[in-house]
């Protein structure tokens, strides 16, 4: 159904985003907080951030979706949620019922697009005990997956490969012997790193790999501490947190505390090659720079098995970083005489270095997207490492005390429509319409229906109003328009989906409320006067055409009188 021609156009217009947003030192110095945000009017339950964009550029600009998963120890639990923006950095969807989340991105499986990300508990060792889940386009929940025989499954990945299956990781506490020789060797309590490749659809396990399998546990660069000595802590010591599978089969993962990535032989398990870390088998091109990083994170094959992504952190929790900030790598890897190679290197403008977390993606126009994982921030830079667009979610002045972070931030295309009805609100005479997670409104309709009834034939095209963020607002002429609705309409002009019918309830502020009262009182006394006037002058009239009659009359009976 196409949007007839509008009747009233005056009658509405839209209303500026009141919420700009801030391009700041204001913004980055905490005067807003840790972590400014916004609220709506149409979603209550609906908490998102007020970014401060410090950089963009054109070449950012390609449609596809931000997509983060916010938390933080600022980040009330109220606000904790996945979230989509747009490219201009207005929210697009959120629900913060699922809380604590990681990973958010978009997954093809089976031909469809999936919103994918985890969800459970985090506060397990470093670790997380929780599900995965694949939302479709309308934001139902498709598949919640747990790791192989209804375990649960860990936060770190949760990646599904060209084979559709999911590649997943999983901590599993076990008993462990923690080498070392004669009397230094002791016995004692991991948490072993484990790979799981599951069919998404029986849970079936198709590959399970242990680190502890294949990794000397003393040769670990973390050290144990006090942990590993009971079943209370187990000892972490190699820290998996990223799977990749490529065409031959085999899985490239990241160990944050071997700090190298290792090849591994998908039907053997066997280490095929490392990079980086004790056991590096590449001669290094670089100077070192394309095999010595850090705690690194998101590991990844580039789409022509060329070489290898990856964002290393350089820093870990209490220990005092040896470089100045965290880094992307591009490394170009030559298999056949095992060398090295840094090809490009990305750095944050303002030099954000991460103890923990962040990503590294690779985006379809070549452009480098890096998200800085315990600073929530994100930087968009050229493939060859010029920074294009830099953007900050929480203030810089709490950087590096875990106040907002994001575990990954990732762009993909995304098209949502929602089976949930728009949001129609009123406030102080404006009207506020929304939809969470419909990506295809161009512009709201407002059409009325003054006799109240909600049939099509009797609705009004009150006036066509550009979509300006998560939330439109229009002002309404309220009085007029008894009953009014929001129809979301793309920009083909086709109608996506109606509010409810409601009722314009012009609630107002006691300020304009007493405004209001008093033009209302003005326009009545000068009513008033009209009548007065209209009807004194009537009376006038009246009285003097009566009294010319009466004259008249008066004369032709003297003029009588006296003939
Ligand atoms: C939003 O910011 C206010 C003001 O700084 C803060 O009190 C509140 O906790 C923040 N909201 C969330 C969800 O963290
Ligand atoms: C938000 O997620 C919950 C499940 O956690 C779901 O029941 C609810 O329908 C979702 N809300 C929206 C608006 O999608
Ligand atoms: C992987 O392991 C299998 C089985 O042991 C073996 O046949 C194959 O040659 C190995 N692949 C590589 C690349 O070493
Ligand atoms: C290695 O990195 C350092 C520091 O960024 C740089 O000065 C040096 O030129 C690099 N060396 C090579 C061979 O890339």
């Amino acid at each position: 159904m196409k949007t007839s021609a509008l009747l009233f156009p005056a009658l509405v217009t839209a209303v500026q985003d009141v919420f700009p947003h801030i391009k700041s030192e204001a913004f980055d110095n905490g005067d807003f907080g840790a972590y400014p945000n916004r609220t709506y009017i149409t979603e209550p339950t609906s908490i998102s951030p007020r970014l401060n964009i410090l950089q963009s550029d054109l070449r950012c600009d390609d449609g596809l979706y931000t997509m983060i998963s916010l938390r933080g120890d600022k980040v009330e639990l109220k606000g904790q949620s996945p979230m989509v923006f747009d490219g201009k950095g207005d929210l697009i969807w959120m629900n913060a019922t699922y809380g604590e989340t990681f990973g958010l991105g978009v997954q093809k499986y089976k031909g469809q697009d999936y919103l994918t990300f985890w969800q459970g508990d985090d506060s397990v060792g470093g670790h997380g005990e929780g599900y995965y889940y694949l939302l479709d386009s309308s934001y139902r929940e498709a598949y919640k997956l747990s790791a192989g025989n209804g375990m649960p499954g860990d936060l770190h990945e949760f990646h599904i490969s060209t084979d559709g299956t999911a590649l997943l990781t999983q901590y599993l506490l076990e008993e462990a012997e923690f080498g070392g020789v004669g009397p230094r060797s002791r016995k004692g309590y991991i948490w072993d790193s484990v790979i799981q490749e599951v069919d998404l659809e029986t849970n079936k396990v198709l590959f399970e790999w242990h680190a502890s399998e294949h990794f000397k546990i003393d040769e670990s660069d973390f050290p144990s501490g006090s942990t590993g000595r009971n079943k209370k802590s187990g000892y972490d010591f190699f820290h998996i947190n990223s799977i990749d599978k490529d065409h031959l089969g085999n899985y490239l993962i990241s160990s944050r505390y071997y700090q190298s990535i290792t090849y591994i032989n998908c039907s053997s398990g066997d280490i095929l090659w490392t990079l980086g870390g004790r056991h590096n088998s590449f001669k290094d091109l670089s100077d070192g720079n394309a095999t010595k990083f850090g705690w690194q994170h998101d590991a990844r094959w580039t789409s022509d098995h060329s070489g290898i992504t990856l964002f290393d952190n350089g820093a870990r929790y209490g220990l005092k970083p040896h470089v100045d900030h965290s880094r992307g790598l591009h490394i170009a890897l030559d298999l056949d005489a095992m060398t090295a190679e840094l090809k490009h290197s990305y750095i944050n403008p303002k030099g954000v270095i991460s103890a923990s977390q962040g990503s590294l993606q690779i985006l379809p126009s070549g452009n480098v997207l890096m998200g800085f994982g315990y600073n929530a921030a994100w930087t968009e830079f050229t493939a060859e490492g010029v920074p294009l667009c830099d953007v900050h979610v929480g203030s810089q002045k709490t950087f590096n005390t875990g106040a907002v972070q994001t575990y990954k931030v990732l762009k993909h295309a995304w098209t949502g429509l929602p089976t949930t009805k728009p949001k129609i609100q009123f406030l102080d005479g404006d009207i506020y319409m929304s939809w969470n997670g419909a990506t295809e409104v161009a512009n709201w309709a407002i059409q009325s229906s003054n006799d109240g009834g909600v049939e099509v034939h009797s609705l009004i095209d009150v006036e066509l109003v550009p979509k300006t963020g998560f939330e439109t607002k229009a002002s309404l002429h309220c009085r007029r328009w008894k009953y009014v609705r929001a129809v979301a309409v793309d920009a083909k002009g086709q109608q996506l989906g109606a509010s409810e019918m409601v009722e314009t309830n012009c609630e107002t502020s006691e300020e304009q409320a007493l405004l209001q009262l008093r033009l209302d009182r003005e326009q009545r006394i000068r009513w008033m006067l009209q009548v007065i006037i209209f009807v004194g002058c009537g009376v006038g009239i009246c009285s003097l055409w009566r009294w010319r009659i009466r004259r008249r009359t008066y004369s032709a009976i003297q003029q009588k009188l006296w003939a």
